[in-house]
């Protein structure tokens, strides 16, 4: 390219179509548009092509995931936020908008809601609550250290917390019994199915991200059974199951005292399990 060449020119985007197409990325056109604007030179596009032609997900190669109309950091190594999650944060949201409204007309604004993202990955599912909620105290835990550093980046503007370690053991001990809501997207894949999810997800994506276990719902179970601990009397906490594990997982938050209800999205293909803890009575 000499100093005076526009970039990128028309070979440039051909090009990178071309050479995507031929790596068997369906969605080459829309992948060459948003690889092209995030590169500075020639040299950088022809890198993340590489890398993308190479297998990497798309995500990992951009640096950045789409969720909930935010753009989610996300580092190689770290789980890419699903859109069907998406429903799991609407759902999460409307409970906390309803929970969180003044009693009435002129009664003030809405109080301070106390969201965890446990099993945070990137972050995403805190971050999307924050910006749909506006007033939050934020708290997300993971026990990945690549998915705590992007989990930071991620939910500073909503100035969360980010802590590493297993499930709740982390968290501050003043947070038991404030939780409003209690977001975990836990990993829920039966450990022989893992095998089967597409490449992408098995090569870079953490097995420790994916596997639930024998029948996936080892760490839900165990999510389940400290949350009456966590949350506020009339808190929710919220995790996402396949449509065939919602009974079982229903069953193990009724075990933990929790109220129980499943909510599916047929268009996102997304199921939610959610448990209520009693609120106070009067
Ligand atoms: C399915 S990913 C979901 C990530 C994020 N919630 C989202 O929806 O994008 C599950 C996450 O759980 C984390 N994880 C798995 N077991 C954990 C445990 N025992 N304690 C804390 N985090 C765990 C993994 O590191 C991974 O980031």
């Amino acid at each position: 390219m000499s100093a005076s060449s526009p970039f990128p020119s028309g070979r440039d985007r051909a090009a990178t179509v071309t050479r995507l197409r031929a790596a068997g990325c369906v969605f080459a056109e829309d992948e060459a548009r948003l690889l092209i604007s995030a590169a500075r030179t020639p040299a950088g596009l022809a890198a993340m092509v590489d890398r993308r032609a190479a297998g990497q997900p798309l995500e990992h190669v951009l640096g950045w995931a789409e969720f909930c109309g935010l753009r989610i950091a996300v580092d190689p190594g770290v789980f890419i936020p699903r859109r069907r999650t998406e429903f799991l944060v609407r759902r999460a949201a409307a409970l906390a908008r309803r929970d969180a409204a003044p009693a009435g007309p002129g009664q003030g604004r809405p109080r301070t809601v106390v969201v965890v993202d446990l099993c945070c990955g990137s972050g995403a599912v805190g971050a999307a609550l924050a910006a749909s909620l506006g007033r939050v105290e934020l708290h997300a835990a993971d026990t990945d250290p690549a998915a705590v550093r992007c989990a930071r980046r991620n939910v500073a503007a909503a100035g969360g917390r980010v802590y590493q370690g297993d499930l709740y053991g982390p968290l501050p001990a003043r947070l038991r019994g404030r939780v409003d809501i209690l977001a975990a997207n836990v990993p829920y894949v039966p450990s022989g199915e893992v095998g089967l999810l597409p490449p992408e997800a098995r090569a870079h994506e953490p097995r420790m991200a994916l596997d639930g276990g024998a029948d996936g719902l080892d760490v839900l179970r165990r999510v389940a059974a400290a949350a009456p601990l966590w949350l506020a009397p009339g808190g929710h906490r919220l995790a996402e199951t396949s449509e065939g594990q919602a009974p079982r997982a229903a069953e193990a938050v009724a075990r933990d005292g929790l109220i129980p209800r499943v909510a599916h999205s047929g268009r996102l293909n997304a199921t939610v399990i959610i448990g209520t803890r009693a609120a106070r009575p009067g």
